[in-house]
């Protein structure tokens, strides 16, 4: 199979205020606004190649309306369709839009909207903006926390294994790793992706019954003192810590999560592994391991296995699972502190 897909492009994500999330991203984050439609606001990361990487849009409840890859060639975006629609997933195709050009839309077997483009507009930096290095788009943030490109995203669905393994045969996504619990033969999480990262595309185990939710988007800085410097400086201007900062076992990369206004979930991570073996077999980890704690001394809060839009059952957790095995889900840790 050729090489479908390069690699995560923006995401499209939704919010009952868009204003609010708007100055969030803005004013804590260090993005900024590219564009604004009557019902969408572009944003940018300082690094970003292209000329946004994250759409906000109105919506009752927070959750992703769109994430789009570009593809590896138009010979690939023209392939990735075949592909898809042989699986019988119909596919609307759009001749254009902002910044880019013919893409094709479709929604996967676990709710969740793709869309696919390989024409686009590459962002080009006026005077106030543009960079001393030829390498950047734009100079690099002013802003404190201000991350330089988006990085991934991780989705919710109901079967981790299968998700993975359509995106694996449909699109080439290479699988990476899963986590299976300790305590029962339960798939909870995997990362897949499109190239030499860990992931850029996670899929945590979903128990609700509300197809295509989001656990949480994510954004890259460059080192883990501008992250550790980020958590603080967000800390003090009134963000929490929803959890980290620390490092996953999974991926390697140190990370923190927060959320924003409209309660989702984002990250911030950087470093990891880089990996281009192009037949790699995913490794199985356990919770105990440190999936996704490296150290393995850092209970994950039970608030982390929420995903968008809200639902009363909570990600990460399967109907009909022995109570024993929801706990050590929720709460991985526990057993060893008990041991
Ligand atoms: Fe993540």
């Amino acid at each position: 199979m050729i090489k479908l897909l390069s690699h995560l492009a923006h995401l499209e994500i939704t919010t009952p205020d868009v204003e609010a999330s708007v100055r969030f991203y803005e004013q804590q984050m260090g993005l900024r606004v590219f564009a604004r439609e009557e019902d969408k606001v572009y944003l940018r990361a300082w690094g970003d190649y292209y000329n946004y990487s994250l759409v906000i849009s109105e919506a009752a409840e927070p959750g992703l309306a769109v994430m789009a890859w570009r593809t590896s060639s138009a010979e690939a975006l023209e392939e990735a369709a075949k592909r898809v629609e042989a699986k019988g997933v119909d596919v609307t195709w759009i001749e254009k839009s902002p910044g880019h050009g013919r893409s094709f839309v479709f929604t996967g077997p676990y709710g969740h909207t793709m869309e696919l483009f390989w024409e686009v507009e590459k962002y080009q930096a006026d005077g106030e903006h543009a960079s001393v290095f030829p390498d950047r788009p734009e100079r690099r943030s002013q802003h404190a926390v201000s991350p330089r490109q988006l990085d991934h995203v991780t989705v919710a669905a109901s079967d981790v294994r299968g998700f993975a393994d359509w995106y694996s045969e449909v699109l080439g996504f290479r699988i990476m790793a899963y986590t299976v619990l300790d305590e029962a033969p339960v798939t909870v999480f995997s990362v897949i992706t499109t190239n030499e990262k860990s992931h850029d595309l996670g899929v945590v185990l979903d128990g609700s019954d509300r197809p295509g939710r989001v656990n949480h988007i994510a954004f890259w800085v460059d080192s883990r003192e501008e992250l550790l410097q980020g958590a603080d400086i967000l800390m003090e201007n009134g963000t929490p810590m929803e959890y980290g900062p620390s490092i996953h076992g999974i991926g390697e990369q140190s990370f923190l999560y927060f959320r924003d206004p409209s309660t989702l979930r984002v990250e911030v991570n950087t470093g990891g592994y880089r990996n281009y073996v192009p037949d790699w077999e995913p490794n199985v980890w356990t919770p105990s391991a440190g999936s996704n704690n490296l150290y393995r001394n850092g209970a994950m809060p039970m608030s982390m296995t929420e995903s968008f839009p809200p639902s009363d059952a909570p990600s990460a957790t399967e109907e009909g699972i022995h109570p024993d095995t929801r706990e050590a889900l929720l709460n991985p840790y526990a057993k060893q502190g008990r041991g």
